[in-house]
């Protein structure tokens, strides 16, 4: 008998960051000492105090059944008063939010794609930033979205314009839109007037904003802290922000994060997830819940922040002394490199077909573009480094490469050395 899966899947390729460990388990079968500055995944743990906490709550009789779907309200009330103290969201002069607003996610990646199903019928307009975290564009195509791309390039200044950008005939139709400030992969931050213009605009063609913060606690300098776009007056009408504890707090496996926003928005969530996941483990919330709460949290944070800082001091005057170009981060955990000079060039072919695409058709400088896929592979089989090719995460990520900061220190002194053979030829 033959397999059929549902033809919905061929729209679904293969996972980016699947294919870069498929790319280093070939390289190390093949023998040769692989480091990766590749994937977005904390090297380190989270605190001891919370891996404790959720100790404590793992021994606590009544927390071993089915969470409830929308999630613990302790852990929404702790949310509620995290995001007003870190993000200035709610309080007495700020949208007024409350336990309707919020609830339980299995990790930002869960949210976004069940809000894709929330929101998104065949043949509507999602507009999303290009490059991007790869979830918003194969999600919205498993739909059968059409995606309108706004360019999160050296050229649009990375704070594109979709009043500039779309037509007003892809402007009347975009259903949603979705943002990531602090951007995956570029690192740059979002201003707070950029923000208020995205809520205007959406507002004014009934359009969903939906904020990816991921990164949102992971920034460099304490003058330009990422906003939250609930922060924008008007934004409670239109916009849903979801909220991750996998990279602030080191704990990708926990599965563990929330959305908060427009009353709707939460409750389209709630009723796609109680019909297709039974939630988070309630130790896992509850221990959040209390993390949040404590005095130890924001000490944390700030050493959390500190340490990537320390790494991205380290890996940027690397790449100064190789003359490797890149766009220094605001926040995130990575760096946005430009490709060098002798990397090879895109072939005639593939760069038409990017340009007819509505990509780029010439680099940051205006230069024939280099292709980010044969060099990226180009590096792994001469030298076992793994990092990001740009254009795995959107035709505007031509030319470019992605290192991930969350390598530990010893491969990162290794993963230097490698790519400054590589560079110097
Ligand atoms: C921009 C962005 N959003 C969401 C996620 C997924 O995070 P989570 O672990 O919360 O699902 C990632 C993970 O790399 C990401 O880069």
């Amino acid at each position: 008998m033959s397999i059929k899966l549902a033809e919905r899947l061929e729209r679904l390729p293969p996972y980016l960051f699947a294919r870069i460990d498929a790319a280093r388990a070939a390289a190390q079968a093949r023998g040769l000492d692989t480091v990766s500055m590749g994937i977005g995944d904390p090297d380190r743990d989270p605190p001891q105090w919370i891996r404790e906490l959720l100790c404590e709550e793992v021994m606590r009789s009544g927390n071993h059944r089915y969470p409830s779907y929308k999630g613990h309200p302790r852990l929404h009330e702790a949310a509620l008063r995290y995001v007003e103290r870190s993000f200035g969201v709610g309080g007495p002069a700020g949208p007024a939010l409350g336990l309707p607003n919020v609830m339980t996610t299995i990790g930002s990646k869960e949210g976004i794609a069940n809000l894709v199903t929330v929101l998104v019928n065949p043949g509507d307009l999602i507009v999303m930033p290009d490059p991007m975290y790869p979830v918003f564009g194969t999600m919205g195509k498993l739909f059968g979205a059409e995606v309108a791309a706004l360019p999160v390039h050296p050229s649009t200044g990375f704070m594109p314009h979709p009043g500039e950008l779309l037509s007003s005939e892809q402007a009347a139709r975009a259903r949603v839109l979705f943002i990531n400030y602090p951007h995956n992969p570029t690192g740059q931050l979002a201003s707070q007037e950029y923000l208020q213009e995205l809520v205007d605009w959406a507002r004014a063609h009934d359009c969903i904003i939906v904020s990816d913060m991921a990164y949102g606690e992971i920034f460099f300098d304490p003058a330009r802290k990422p906003t939250s776009v609930l922060a924008c007056d008007g934004a409670l009408d239109c916009a849903i922000e979801l909220h991750s504890f996998s990279k602030s707090f080191n704990m990708t496996g926990w599965r563990v994060g929330f959305a908060v926003g427009n009353e709707a928005l939460i409750g389209g969530l709630h009723r796609v997830k109680s019909n297709i996941d039974s939630g988070c483990f309630d130790a896992i919330q509850l221990a959040m819940a209390r993390a949040l709460d404590d005095p130890r949290c924001d000490p944390f944070l700030d050493e959390n922040r500190a340490h990537y800082k320390a790494r991205l001091d380290k890996v940027c005057s690397a790449l100064d002394s190789m003359g490797v170009k890149y766009h220094r981060p605001g926040a995130s955990i990575f760096i946005w490199c430009e490709l060098p000079g002798n990397a090879p060039l895109l072939d005639s072919e593939a760069a038409a077909a990017l340009a007819a695409a509505g990509g780029p058709s010439a680099d940051a400088h205006g230069a024939p573009l280099h292709d980010s896929f044969a060099w990226c592979a180009g590096l792994l089989d001469s030298t076992g480094l793994v990092v990001g090719p740009g254009a795995g995460y959107g035709k505007w990520g031509e030319g470019f490469f992605r290192l991930s900061l969350s390598t530990p220190d010893e491969d990162i002194d290794r993963a230097i050395e490698k790519l400054r053979g590589f560079v110097a030829g």
